[in-house]
């Protein structure tokens, strides 16, 4: 089995968990975008473990994890995450893999991240500040530099050397000094040396050998650099063609894809969110939800669950099925809202515009349902939960066009109903 499990909305949808969650029935988790802009937050028995690069997968021993060609790695974040991980008494030794095609993540890149933002002004995109964007520039640009380029060190000090020169005469007043920037990179080839291989030829001899492989997406479609609100996303393809790219596989090695949802809807940074609830609802759910960034702590934008965004979602990535996050979060509230089309120009619109400025003019068309005053929080069976929330949740699936297959009622691994009979109507062939 070969399952792709992504975010639908705008990231932060509650991947580590579900990944986390359904890693015991895979051999290896394989991240094929973003960097450490992404925070997938798994509790594990009371403690909080913050993933950025390394894939969720790696909390369950002897699981390999592969950090794919699409991902962008900065090796002092992706060291910090190892020690971190080994003084919690996971050792990742053996277990992860990082791909020579890999693009790296230099100094240079967090202060060109910086600038960018200070000369848009008014027109921020509000990222995350870790040089994603500029170490993806120089990869389209083709001047980056991969992990495996730190096997030649003649060829390396060149690169660097030309890279931050470049970057001097954009960066007004910098006189940054290669040399310091090349003898890190020299000490850094040494400690990840271990770990780099050819990912593609790795995945195709595993998956011949029959091995069930998890694909585990950053951020969320909508912050797709082809099929999110662009300009307002992120700058790799978060969405499913990611996955064929950034690890090196064809598309017939991904067998079945979830998409993971959260029961309402959240985004980080600037750009549109047609149902951003701007008053004391939006506070609410924030704080019941905890909706503050994992990697940035900045506050999340919150609003109701958005269906038009979602059948997008479903639409982009062909999604089998849903895994509905932090439906606990609407505990307790008298009414809730559902997004089910847009009111733009005098039309009413069911797709998500393409086009951002049509996009920033739409009004949510909400269809209103009953809360639910019993709490949903920790249910482990579809049965326990109150009828509203079913009903709920069964008009999100009628509403998005596929099942809820599962249901996240709580942030540890066990606080969740996975419905096994949606995920045969899914085709998943999970091996339990
Ligand atoms: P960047 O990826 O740092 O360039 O940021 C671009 C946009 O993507 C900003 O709006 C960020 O807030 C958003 N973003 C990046 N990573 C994540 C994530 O993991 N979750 C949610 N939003 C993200």
């Amino acid at each position: 089995m070969k399952l792709a499990v992504l975010g639908a909305q705008w990231g932060d949808e509650g991947k580590g968990k579900v990944v986390d969650l359904l890693a015991s029935r895979f051999d290896i988790v394989a991240r094929y975008q973003g960097g450490h802009n992404a925070g997938h937050t798994v509790y594990l028995n009371g403690t909080k473990f913050v993933l950025r690069l390394i894939p969720s997968g790696i909390l369950h021993h002897g699981l390999t994890c592969v950090i794919g060609n699409g991902v962008v790695v900065d090796p002092q974040a992706l060291f910090a995450e190892v020690d971190e991980l080994a003084r919690n008494g996971i050792d990742v030794d053996g277990r992860l893999v990082v791909s020579d095609k890999a693009h790296l993540i230099l100094p240079y890149h967090r202060d060109l991240d910086l600038l960018a933002e200070a000369r848009r002004g008014e027109r921020k995109i509000g990222t995350t500040s870790r040089g994603i964007g500029p170490a993806y520039e120089d990869k389209i640009a083709r001047r980056g530099i991969r992990v495996g380029d730190l096997a030649s060190p003649d060829a390396l000090e060149q690169n660097v050397r030309d890279n931050v020169i470049a970057r001097n005469r954009l960066v007004h007043d910098s006189t940054m000094d290669w040399k310091p920037v090349f003898e890190q990179l020299l000490h850094h080839a040494r400690r990840l040396r271990p770990w780099v291989t050819d990912v593609s030829l790795m995945l195709h001899e595993e998956m011949r050998r029959g091995k069930s492989i998890l694909f585990e997406g950053a951020q969320g479609t909508l912050l797709d650099i082809d099929h999110g609100t662009y300009p307002y996303v992120t700058s790799s393809n978060a969405s499913v063609g990611g996955i064929c790219t950034g690890l090196g596989v064809g598309p017939r090695s991904i067998d079945a894809v979830l998409g993971v949802v959260k029961a309402y809807t959240t985004r980080v940074g600037e750009g549109p969110l047609p149902t951003e609830l701007s008053d004391e609802r939006g506070s609410r759910l924030r704080e019941s939800g905890n909706e503050y960034g994992a990697v940035t702590g900045r506050p999340r934008r919150c609003g109701w669950y958005d269906a038009v965004a979602a059948r997008y979602g479903v639409r982009i990535n062909g999604l089998d099925a849903l895994a509905l996050t932090k439906l606990d979060v609407l505990d307790g509230l008298d009414r809730i809202e559902i997004c089910t089309a847009y009111r733009s120009g005098g039309r009413t619109l069911t797709e998500f515009p393409s086009d951002i400025a049509q996009l920033g003019t739409c009004e949510p068309v909400y269809e209103s349902l009953p809360g639910w005053p019993t709490p949903t929080r920790g249910a482990r069976r579809y049965a326990d939960l109150p009828e509203n929330a079913r009903r709920y949740i069964s008009r999100l699936e009628e509403v998005t066009g596929v099942p809820a297959a599962i249901v996240s009622t709580g942030s540890e691994r066990d606080e969740t109903i996975v419905r096994e009979e949606k995920l045969q109507i899914a085709e998943f062939k999970l091996q339990t």
